[in-house]
């Protein structure tokens, strides 16, 4: 089946059904897609490849159009292998193609698969004609990698943003306005949460950067999941948004427990949020995704954590929690911890140490509970509840404090 996205621009990539687990960081639910882009001109050129056990699928693509021998340029976009690992494939074909990418990318493409290309680097603004077309590249590094890039075809608006405005879904559609909105935006938050997040600073100025530049875009095609043809704009505002921090007036209730004793504080907790009118969700760590919890944290303002205490730190299911903000660095949050232990405390601790070092506001020094909490320290935990919705409502996002 022949797709053309635009005249002239067709999909030649694959659908990856069974992705269930991407890079070995998070879940996908919906599958994939590794979406590849032949552009048909006087001078032929493929825009990104596929994750290697694709690549046959997608040279049957490309010869459902052209003998893949007429390619001349190959625009490796991004070098992470889900869009580069046929590329050694196409390049037995085609060993003569001028690959063009950023310095970076030359530099990890040529580390793992051959320095022999013939590469041509390119910048922000640098140009080349396919004769009716032209491809225009914007260098967008740490989105999510060191050398991504943009390529925008110019005559036609459309940018072509590998990494960035993605989302993983298998589809047998191409575009998002023909498939489920509720999993497109589901998805494109999740994939923010957990592959963009701590870039964010980064993140609004290529946006403003591309909007001041004011080159028009009709339609985002990036390289998973399914594309963008109707008011793009809303696209980047949406980006803009997370990676501001702006986000509901919710509270997460984030916990692990071993007996029960941080589960009832949770419980309690999470009432005295509610008891002020606001959202709360309650997340036990080891019944969880830890990236839809990812997802969460990028659309709540608030986090209560708690956690009992084994060997003096955290239990084994709260770790990669904490560990995962660090790396994330949410920005915008305000945080409260809690936790029951016995004869010696330490997870409150850890976790308020792990928050602090994610760049997250803790409302106050958090609450620890011997063994198991009586009446009076469930009523506490109620009221912790209550002051910290109060607290959070009060909170103002400050843009750029974290970085
Ligand atoms: Fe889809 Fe950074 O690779």
């Amino acid at each position: 089946m022949k797709l053309e996205i635009i005249e002239g621009v067709y999909w030649v990539g694959a659908v990856d059904w069974n992705l269930r687990i991407y890079h070995n960081t998070y879940s996908t639910h919906h599958g994939t897609s590794y979406n590849s882009y032949l552009i048909l001109d006087e001078k032929i050129a493929l825009v990104d490849g596929v994750y290697e056990p694709f690549g046959e699928e997608m040279l049957e693509r490309i010869k459902e159009l052209i003998p893949p021998e007429k390619i001349s340029y190959v625009i490796a976009n991004h070098s992470e292998p889900d869009h580069s690992g046929a590329l050694p494939r196409l390049m037995k074909i085609v060993p003569q193609a001028k690959v063009f990418c950023t310095a970076k990318g030359k530099d990890i493409l040529s580390r793992m698969y051959s320095p022999n290309w013939d590469f041509i680097t390119v910048k922000t603004g640098d140009e080349i004609s396919l004769g009716r077309k032209t491809l225009r590249f914007i260098e967008a590094p740490m989105m999510h990698w060191p050398d991504n890039m943009f390529t925008y075809v110019k005559e036609d608006f459309l940018l072509l943003s590998n990494d960035a405005f993605g989302q993983h879904i298998a589809s047998s559609q191409r575009f998002e306005d023909e498939v489920d909105q509720s999993i497109v935006w589901e998805e494109s938050t999740k994939y923010f949460a957990n592959t963009l997040y701590p870039f964010c600073s980064l993140i609004i100025r290529k946006i403003e950067e591309i909007q001041k530049s004011g080159i028009p875009i009709k339609m985002i095609a990036p390289s998973h999941g399914v594309i963008w043809r109707r008011d793009t704009n809303r696209v980047f505002e949406r980006y803009l948004q997370w990676a501001r921090g702006e986000a509901a007036e919710r509270t997460l209730v984030i916990y692990e427990t071993m007996w029960e004793s941080t589960a009832r504080m949770a419980r309690a907790i999470a009432q005295g949020v509610q008891s002020q009118g606001m959202e709360v969700k309650v997340y036990q760590l080891s019944a969880s995704d830890l990236s839809d919890v990812f997802k969460e944290v990028l659309e709540a303002r608030g986090m209560v954590v708690g956690c009992s205490t084994v060997n003096n730190t955290v239990l084994p299911a709260m770790a990669p929690f904490i560990e995962g903000l660090k790396g994330l660095r949410p920005r915008g949050k305000l945080a409260y911890v809690f936790g029951s232990h016995g004869w010696g405390g330490g997870a409150v601790k850890v976790i308020e140490s792990a928050l602090k070092q994610a760049g997250i506001e803790l409302m106050e020094p958090g609450l620890m509970v011997k063994y198991m909490p009586d009446e009076e320290e469930l009523s506490r935990c109620f009221e912790l509840g209550k002051r910290f919705a109060q607290s959070l409502r009060k909170v103002e996002i400050k843009e750029g404090i974290q970085t």
